[in-house]
C-alpha cells in the first residue's frame, strides 16, 4: 500500500484558497491513500462556537467533501482530512473519509484540546475502520493521542493503519505517536499543519509541522519538516501491522494480564 500525507499552511477561514492549495500540491502525486490535516481547509483557532458554526459544513454535503471527492477522482486515491462540520446545528472537528466512488465515512473527534472545547462539541460516533485499498485503517485526530485508549481500541479492532490529521502544538506528540506504533504494532500517519495563528489574547500557536509516518517497529519512514508545506508518499508493507508478535515468545495483545487489570472505568 502506498500512503502519504500533505502538510499545507492554511489562510484562516479561506476555504477556496485552501481547497486550491490542496489540489495543486497533490498535482502529480500518487498514493492509495492521502491523509490531510485537521480542519486543513479552514484554519484551527476558532473564537467561540459561533464563529465555528459559520465555518462548518454538512458530511457529506459541504463544499470542502465535495472538493476532497473531485481532487480523489483526479489523483484515484482516498483522502482523509479534518472538518469542522455541522449536523442538527451541533458542530464536531471531525475527518471525512472519501475516494473515488464518493463519501465513505466520517470521524468525530472524541479529545477535545483546550480552546476547543468552547468551539466544537464532543465526537459522540464509535470508533470505526475502514476498509482502504486492502488495509483496515482507523481515524483519530490530534489530541487523541494523548489518550492510549483511542490508538489502543483502534489496534484491538484490527486496525493496520491509524491515520491522524492533526494541528500539533504539544511538541511531545511525534515522539509520543513512535510508542503508539510500538504498544500497538500498528503503521501512523500524522498529517500536520505548519505556520501560526494569533486570534485570541495571549494564546498564539505555532504549528509545528514534522508530518510524519511511523512503522510497527517504531521506525520513523519520513517526517517532514517544521516549516515548510510539503507532501510525501511512502509504501507500507502491512503483513508487519499483522503480526503481533515481537519474538517468537511474546504477542503483544495475548500476553496482557487482562485477568489482573482493573475493570476499564
Ligand atoms: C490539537 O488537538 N489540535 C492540539
Amino acid at each position: 500500500m502506498r500512503v502519504g500525507f500533505v502538510q499545507n499552511k492554511p489562510i484562516f477561514a479561506g476555504v477556496q484558497d485552501n481547497l486550491d492549495r490542496i489540489e495543486e500540491l497533490l498535482k502529480g502525486q500518487s498514493a492509495d491513500l492521502f491523509v490531510l490535516p485537521e480542519l486543513f481547509a479552514t484554519g484551527y483557532q476558532f473564537k467561540d462556537m459561533e464563529e465555528s458554526r459559520s465555518l462548518a459544513e454538512p458530511v457529506p454535503g459541504g463544499l470542502t467533501t465535495s472538493a476532497l471527492t473531485a481532487i480523489a477522482k483526479k489523483t484515484n486515491a482516498t483522502i482523509i482530512a479534518g472538518l469542522a462540520e455541522i449536523e442538527d446545528d451541533q458542530v464536531y472537528n471531525s475527518a471525512v473519509i472519501t475516494g473515488p466512488n464518493g463519501y465513505i465515512g466520517k470521524y468525530r473527534k472524541l479529545h477535545l484540546f483546550d480552546t476547543e472545547k468552547d468551539c466544537f462539541q464532543q465526537g459522540n460516533l464509535p470508533l470505526k475502520l475502514f476498509d482502504i485499498a486492502g488495509a483496515k485503517v482507523g481515524v483519530m485526530i490530534c489530541f487523541d493521542w494523548r489518550f492510549p485508549e483511542t490508538a489502543r481500541s483502534l489496534a484491538l479492532m484490527g486496525a493496520d493503519l491509524i491515520a491522524h490529521p492533526s494541528n500539533l502544538v504539544l511538541t511531545h506528540c511525534p515522539q509520543a505517536m513512535i510508542t503508539r506504533c510500538l504498544e500497538n504494532r500498528v503503521f501512523a500517519v500524522t498529517a500536520d499543519r505548519v505556520g501560526m495563528e494569533d486570534r485570541l489574547e495571549e494564546e498564539p500557536l505555532n504549528f509545528m509541522g514534522q508530518s510524519q509516518v511511523i512503522d510497527p517497529n517504531g521506525n520513523i519512514l519520513v517526517r517532514a519538516s517544521m516549516t515548510d508545506e510539503e507532501v510525501h508518499v511512502v509504501q507500507l508493507d502491512l503483513s508487519l501491522a499483522r503480526d503481533k508478535f515481537l519474538n517468537p515468545r511474546n504477542h503483544i495483545f495475548n500476553d496482557r494480564r487482562t485477568d489482573l487489570y482493573p475493570p476499564p472505568s
